[in-house]
């Protein structure tokens, strides 16, 4: 096909998204294509546009009341639950054909309460897009487990518990434990069974004063059920008064590096990826299975999302050995369920305007804010949360006077 002009570059780009092609290594591709010819022929830059297209979103795939009571968990109570439904999943992804991966977040609520769930998980696979979530697993139906297996593009999931016993089970989730065991043993057997390779599990654990000690025998349930990681998430709202009681980090446990050395050695034994926060990192043990929670920077969309708000791991920047050169959100892009867009996980200003409205491609707002991200510019928002954006905290912490990248155009 010969590409001389827009018109024609237009209809080869047209024809690639109505057949699904406009992602991974093709979107790639049409990158590399632009960049290299906008020197040469000149309206190649008509389509600049292009590369600051989204491949990776996450959604607020549910928001509201929960089906747990979990004692450190802000989520609220009370609130009715909303969704992101099929027929809104479908238009964010037709307005954003480059989309490739998704993380369904739901920051205060359960993503699997979502009743439409198991047609957007059909309407991911038909677009050849692969998804993550966290779940507590209690309303993890067999239906919904059939559908994930049989769809295949589910690509991690995490189940949260926290916990390795009944009895801690109870104190801090407060739910039905051998329930969520028991949905997460028919979704475990029935892989098996079906000989599937997806989705990929993991557990977490919330790190508390009263729960630290039950990190090895996690480890071990996690080996048991075939997950490649356990993941250990640093406690937020230390202290605060969350549902009239208080949690305290696993630092205030005594014992904690016994447990956490323990751990360790379990997940070495096991092959599994031990995932730690750099606080609860004990430097006199073998580190060979034992990953301390990355940088920002260094993560990618694989192999999973954590719940986007509230912390680093949602990152979709590739591994990259040196200083960030721009924002890691360059090519992401967060959703709420009422479409409107933020510009990454902890920050929501300016606004990028509504996704529902039109293809990112004619969004003013939206091109011209990304532009200026992708220059390595900053908005004065993304310093109130520099503690927690992997660009700026990293650049800080090498020495570079960050204040200087905040944009002086008005948007
Ligand atoms: C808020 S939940 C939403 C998804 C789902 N309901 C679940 O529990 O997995 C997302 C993650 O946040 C974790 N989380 C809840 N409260 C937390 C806190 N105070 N500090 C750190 N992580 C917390 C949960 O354990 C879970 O892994
Ligand atoms: S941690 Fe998850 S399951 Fe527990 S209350 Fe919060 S949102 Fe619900
Ligand atoms: S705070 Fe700003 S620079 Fe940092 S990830 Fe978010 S939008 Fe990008």
């Amino acid at each position: 096909m010969d590409i001389d002009s827009p018109e024609a570059f237009q209809s080869w780009l047209d024809e690639l998204m109505s057949k699904g092609h406009l992602k991974r290594d093709v979107f790639k591709k049409i990158c590399h294509i632009l960049k290299l010819n906008k020197k040469n022929t000149s309206w190649y830059s008509k389509f600049d546009w292009f590369h600051l297209m989204p491949t990776y979103l996450n959604l607020q795939f549910v928001e509201g009341s929960c089906n747990a009571n979990c004692r450190m968990c802000s989520a609220g109570k009370g609130i009715p639950l909303s969704w992101m439904t099929a027929e809104q999943v479908a238009s964010i992804l037709d307005h954003a054909p480059t989309v490739s991966s998704v993380t369904l977040s739901s920051g205060n609520s359960e993503p699997t309460l979502n009743p439409e769930m198991i047609n957007i998980l059909d309407l991911f696979a038909k677009r050849h897009i692969t998804v993550d979530f966290y779940s507590n697993a209690l309303s993890l139906s067999k239906e919904l487990s059939d559908s994930i297996l049989e769809t295949e593009t589910v690509n991690v999931i995490n189940f949260s518990l926290d916990a390795a016993t009944h009895k801690t089970y109870a104190k801090i989730r407060r739910s039905n434990f051998a329930q969520v065991l028991e949905n997460i043993n028919y979704l475990v057997e029935r892989k098996k069974v079906l000989g599937k390779e997806y989705p990929n599990i993991s557990v977490s654990m919330v790190e508390m004063h009263d729960n630290i000690q039950e990190l090895p025998e996690l480890v071990d349930y996690a080996a048991s059920i075939g997950a490649f990681r356990v993941y250990v998430e640093s406690l937020l709202h230390e202290d605060e008064l969350l549902r009239g009681l208080k949690n305290q980090s696993a630092l205030q446990n005594p014992n904690y590096k016994e447990f956490i050395s323990e751990a360790q050695e379990r997940a070495l034994k096991h092959g599994i990826h031990l995932q730690l926060p750099p606080k609860l990192r004990i430097s006199s043990i073998s580190t060979k299975n034992t990953i301390d929670a990355p940088k920002q920077s260094e993560i990618s969309t694989k192999p999973i999302n954590t719940d986007g708000s509230r912390n680093l791991n949602s990152s979709p920047t590739p591994l990259n050995q040196n200083l960030p050169k721009k924002c890691g959100w360059i090519n992401g892009l967060w959703v709420n369920i009422n479409g409107s867009m933020g510009l990454c996980c902890v920050n929501q200003e300016p606004k990028l305007g509504n996704i529902y409205d039109a293809p990112l491609r004619e969004n003013k707002a939206y091109l011209e804010i990304k532009q200026l991200l992708d220059q390595g510019k900053v908005f004065p928002s993304c310093m109130k949360v520099l503690n927690t954006c992997g660009y700026l905290s990293e650049n800080k912490e090498a020495g570079v006077d960050v204040k200087k990248w905040i944009v002086t155009e008005k948007v």
